[in-house]
């Protein structure tokens, strides 16, 4: 019995290693940066297959600590996020805020999490202008973390944010930002099969996004 596990650890192993080798291929194929930049960066990716399989405690807290290191406005560290596993009695109620065309991926995630900011800073109460942008650098470093160790994270915005708000009981003074379903990769690791079913998404080129000395209103 031991050694019958063993071998479906092993072999599991390996078809996600492959899954992994396969996503990285397509994306080094498909995306070329036009300056040098890490490769966890140019290779972090919202993929939306996903194979069902649950995080062990480790691989879901690893994410949390990511993104626990960003920078934030006074070090106030804003971002708040609320989780729930498959199989947990949390998780229909998280999966019923999605709208359809992300429950359709979705239920093959291991978990669901929502990001909530609070909207003032610790230390004085006062307004705070970048708890948004604070939780962005947050969920950023839980995104890279997650493709760079072979997870499949993906942020979503398709998801009743009244509801989330008012189910998962969150006062005023705080800003439901985003959800994110992680998971492990969808098996198959078919490249064709990958490149059909997944979108690997290019960017804006600089001159549309970075000015220098002022801003010129390009769209
Ligand atoms: C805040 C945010 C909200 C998003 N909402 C959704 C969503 O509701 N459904 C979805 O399938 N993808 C969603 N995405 C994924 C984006 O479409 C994806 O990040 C973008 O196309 C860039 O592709 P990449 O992440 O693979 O580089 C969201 C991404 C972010 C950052």
């Amino acid at each position: 019995m031991l050694i019958q596990k063993k071998i479906v650890k092993r072999i599991s192993l390996v078809v996600l290693l492959f899954a992994v080798g396969a996503h990285k291929e397509v994306l080094s194929v498909k995306r070329k940066a036009d300056h040098k930049i890490l490769n966890t960066i140019l290779e972090r990716w919202s993929p939306r297959t996903m194979s069902g399989e649950s995080l062990s405690q480790d691989e879901l807290m690893s994410l949390f600590e990511a993104a626990r290191w960003a920078p934030s406005s006074y070090n106030n560290q804003p971002w708040r996020y609320i989780y729930a596993e498959k199989d947990s009695p949390e998780w229909q109620k998280f999966f019923n805020f999605l709208v359809s065309q992300n429950q359709e991926w979705c239920k093959k995630a291991a978990a669901l999490i929502v990001v909530i900011s609070k909207d003032t800073f610790d230390f004085n109460g006062k307004p705070s202008r970048t708890h948004s942008f604070d939780a962005g650098a947050s969920w950023e470093n839980l995104a890279i973390q997650g493709n760079a160790v072979g997870l499949v994270v993906h942020a979503m915005q398709g998801f009743d944010y009244d509801r989330v708000k008012k189910e998962l009981n969150i006062p005023d003074g705080y800003s439901v930002e985003a959800m994110i379903a992680v998971g492990k990769p969808g098996k198959g690791g078919n490249l064709e099969a990958l490149q059909e079913m997944e979108e690997i998404t290019q960017r804006k080129p600089l001159s549309e996004t970075v000015f220098k000395g002022t801003f010129i209103s390009k769209s």
